[in-house]
Formats: structure tokens, sequence, C-alpha cells
């Protein structure tokens, strides 16, 4: 498969590849007289893809940093274990860190990359869909904490990001279809026909098409990359892509971390908040029902599953950062390609949650 490139004007590529050929002359062309790295990732991601990388980089010496599996290991522990263990490897600061796996191992390797020496050259190597089209790009880095995710953290750039669709092969179906939420949410962000595009290769992503999947995926970054472009501090425009993350994040909170996937409460949060919008007259009816049925389409809950009750949602929704007098900032849409932050009264957020949940 030829590479597909984007260049970002944060000064550095995400390149789409086959596999890992040609790594290590991008590392190279982006961090000059490199000879060591440091690769943060779990054991079964190296289980299953350790000896292709130490192929392709075998000009480098390698320092393996795993890091238990699953969101409850995104912590500051495992993160102060890991920092523990870079400075054991005594680094100068050309020595990058590689973050190989999904959005766990790239937000935490990427905040340790943050911190040690007060920067580490950083470098994404996705392994998930929802890190290729999401994680990996526009330098959010963090752990989560008792008080809430993704709370304790730095806005750090990688240097590059390259994605190996050969990973794809050992990535659970499961989690295929949650990088399809987040890709959902592109789709609708960047409207013209990117909507058509994954309703006609639906039935192809699910099965694992590696062609289909990188169309999308390109399709996907470039709409993640251009907002960050515009504003890589999340200071405005940036906040879209919250797009769904309302409802989202308090399904998560209200089942635990782990009884839903990310992606999957991100596609009941889209329904939902266009099921908002029908109600009140900003979003046609043919557009909620577009965009319903392609969330089925591609093997994505709808509605709440059971277990939450709506006033569950509504009290985790009231805990969200975007709240001030009374109102609440949501994300919303009129139309694919036309979603804005919208700021409405906090009344609404119950009204989102019984939409979630009623069938
Ligand atoms: N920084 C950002 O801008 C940003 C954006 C979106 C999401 N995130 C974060 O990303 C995380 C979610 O990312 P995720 O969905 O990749 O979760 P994840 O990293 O937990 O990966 C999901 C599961 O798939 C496994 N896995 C990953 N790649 C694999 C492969 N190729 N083969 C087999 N198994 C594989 C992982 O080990 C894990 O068990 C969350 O913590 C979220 O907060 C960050
Ligand atoms: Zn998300």
């Amino acid at each position: 498969m030829p590479h597909q490139r984007l260049t970002l004007s944060l000064g550095y590529d995400v390149v789409l590849a086959g596999d890992f050929a040609g790594l290590q002359g991008e590392l190279q062309a982006c961090l000059p007289g490199s000879t060591r790295a440091l690769v943060v990732t779990h054991p079964r991601i190296r289980g299953w893809h350790g000896a292709a990388i130490e192929a392709e980089l075998s000009g480098v010496e390698i320092t393996w940093l795993e890091v238990p599996e699953g969101e409850a290991h995104k912590s500051l522990e495992t993160w102060r274990g890991l920092v523990a263990r870079m400075l054991e490897a005594r680094p100068d600061r050309q020595v990058p860190v590689l973050a190989l796996g999904g959005g766990v191992v790239g937000d935490m390797a990427g905040f340790a990359a943050a911190t040690v020496l007060r920067g580490l050259p950083f470098v994404q190597i996705p392994t998930s869909v929802l890190a290729a089209v999401d994680a990996s790009v526009g330098g959010k880095t963090a752990v989560n904490v008792p008080q809430g995710k993704n709370l304790v953290g730095a806005f750090y750039q990688p240097r590059l990001v390259w994605a190996p669709l050969s990973t794809l092969d050992t990535l659970p179906p499961e989690e295929l279809r949650c990088g399809l939420g987040e890709i959902v949410k592109h789709a609708i962000i960047a409207g013209g026909d990117a909507l058509s595009r994954l309703e006609a290769s639906g039935l192809d992503l699910l099965a694992g098409d590696k062609g289909a999947l990188a169309t999308v995926i390109a399709d996907s970054v470039r709409v993640k990359a251009a907002i960050v472009e515009r504003d890589p501090l999340e200071r405005g425009e940036r906040a879209i892509l919250n797009l769904g993350h309302t409802l989202g994040h308090a399904v998560e909170s209200v089942l635990g971390y782990g009884a839903v996937r990310h992606g999957e409460a991100v596609a009941i949060g889209i329904v939902a908040i266009a099921r908002l919008g029908v109600l009140r007259g900003w979003t046609c009816a043919g557009v909620a029902s577009r965009v319903e049925a392609l969330v089925g389409r591609l093997d994505l809950p709808t509605r709440v599953p059971t277990g939450a009750s709506t006033d569950d949602l509504h009290a985790a929704m009231g805990f969200d950062k975007k709240r001030a007098r009374g109102m609440v900032r949501l994300v919303v849409f009129s139309e694919p390609g036309k979603v804005r932050l919208e700021s409405l009264p906090e009344a609404e957020l119950r009204a989102l949650a019984e939409l979630g949940v009623r069938a």
C-alpha cells in the first residue's frame, strides 16, 4: 500500500502506512542522529508487533517500556512508574519516546515524554483505529485521576505520527467499531460527501477491508488535523471535536469504564444530540434518521444500554466542565458540515439524557 502523508502546519507529518517499512528513514529525517528509542507499549501489543518494529529499526537501540492494558491503568501511578523507568534508561534530550498502541498508550507515553527532562521527542505509532484517527493527532496527552478523565496532562505535539495499518490485523472487531464512532463524528463535522462515503463502505469497514479503512482513516485524520491546526490549544473551535461526548462521557462514567467502550458511548451521544436537534427544530428529521441509520449500520449502539437511568446520566453530565451560570455548552449540528457550539439552558441536559435512553 502506498503511504498517504499529511503535513501539518504544527510541524509534523501523519503517515498512513501499510506496515513499519520506512519508519527508520522517517525517524532519521525528523530526528537526525538518534540511535536509541524508548518504546512504550502493552505486553500483548509487543508480542504481536514488537518483532516487526525491531526488524525495521535495526540500527536503533530499543528500550522496551511495557505498561498494563486498559483505561484503569491510564493513571498517575502508571505514569510515575513509566517516568522512573525512562530515567533509569538515562536518555539525553535526543532520545525519542515511541508510543506503540492505542489511545491509552499514546496519551500516557505522550505525557511521560512531555515531562521527562522537560520534553523528549515524541512519536505516535497508533495501532487502533481510534488512536489513528483521533488520539494520536493533535498533541493532547493525559492521564486520568480520581477527579475525572484526562484531567492531568499537557499539550505536547509529536514529531511524527506513523500509523501502520498492518497492526489492525490483530485489533478485535469491537475495538475497530469504536474507532468508527469517532470517524462518524469527523464525517458529520466535515460535511460534503464524507457521510455518503462512510455509508457506501460500511460493510467493508466492519469486515476489516484495508483499502476501505485506509480511505476513511485518511479522510478522518484530515478533519481532525485541520481543526487542531487552527486551534491547537482548544481556545475555541477545537471544542466541536467533543460532538457526542457530553452524553458519551456520562454513559461511560455511569455504566463504569469498560462496561461500554468510548467509541460506542460517543455514537450514542451523537444520535441523542441529533434527536435533541429535531425536537428543538435546528436539525431536520431526515438528517437525524440518516445519522442514526449509519451508526446502526456500523454496528454501534444508538441508545444507552440498560443500567443507566436518566437521573444518573443527568447527574453525571452536571459535572461537565463546560457549565456556567445555569447554561451549558453543547456541540450541536443542523446538518453535516454545520456543527457548532451552542449555549443552552441546563435543563437541556436532562432532555438529552432522556433521548439517549428512550426508544
Ligand atoms: N489525545 C487525544 O486527543 C484523544 C482523543 C481520543 C481518545 N483519547 C484517549 O484514547 C483512549 C482510547 O483509545 P483506544 O480506543 O485506542 O483504547 P486503548 O488504547 O485502550 O485500546 C483498546 C484496546 O485495544 C487494544 N489494542 C490496541 N491496538 C491493538 C492492536 N493493533 N491489536 C490488538 N489489540 C490492540 C489495547 O491494548 C486495548 O486493550 C482513551 O483513554 C481516550 O481518552 C485521546
Ligand atoms: Zn472521543
